[in-house]
């Protein structure tokens, strides 16, 4: 499953049903994270217009994915883990963002994960509130083609036995 996942930036048409975004959104909550603080908030957006509007403001966002979630850090929840909130929060969604993937690859569905938008615009566009930061978008979508696997730096070359 790990090494079958791919980045997937071309989607055919295609709903997904609810129950398949119900079982990735709950695979997100599964997640690990700091002090068990769940920072995440997912924000789903199946609205065709409203996608074609945040697409506008993310040149990392490729193709016509079928809906997007937009996982958002919770300001209130992570700063209660203090200083070190800002950086465990970031690991937090990533870790829920990978459960996502994997979820939605088990159920023959493709994903990106999208850094690249205009967090501002985002934010108005979805009404988030102040303490609501979104951090990462995952696009969903049926796959038009399975990519080649990128290139992986080798275990030689990123183990470190010991010392480094
Ligand atoms: C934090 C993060 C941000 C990413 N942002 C983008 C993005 O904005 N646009 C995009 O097309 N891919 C994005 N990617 C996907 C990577 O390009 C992709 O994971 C990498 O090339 C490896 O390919 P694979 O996912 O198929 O194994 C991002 C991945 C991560 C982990």
């Amino acid at each position: 499953m790990i090494k079958g996942r791919r980045s997937i930036r071309d989607f055919h048409d295609g709903e997904i049903p609810d129950e398949h975004l119900r079982l990735i959104l709950e695979a997100g909550i599964w997640a690990p994270s700091g002090s068990n603080l769940q920072p995440w908030e997912f924000v789903l957006v199946k609205d065709r217009n409203l996608l074609e509007k945040i697409k506008l403001f993310s040149p990392g966002l490729f193709g016509r994915p079928a809906t997007i979630i937009i996982i958002c850090i919770n300001r209130k929840i992570s700063e209660r883990a203090g200083k070190i909130g800002e950086l465990m929060s970031l690991m937090d969604i990533s870790m829920a963002a990978e459960n996502i993937m994997l979820m939605a690859y088990a159920l023959g569905i493709g994903s990106c994960p999208v850094a690249s938008f205009n967090k501002i615009a985002v934010k108005e566009l979805l009404d988030l509130p102040a303490h609501v930061e979104p951090a990462l978008i995952i696009t969903l979508g049926y796959p038009k083609e399975l990519p080649k696997p990128p290139k992986r730096r080798s275990l030689e070359e990123v183990v470190h036995v010991d010392r480094f």
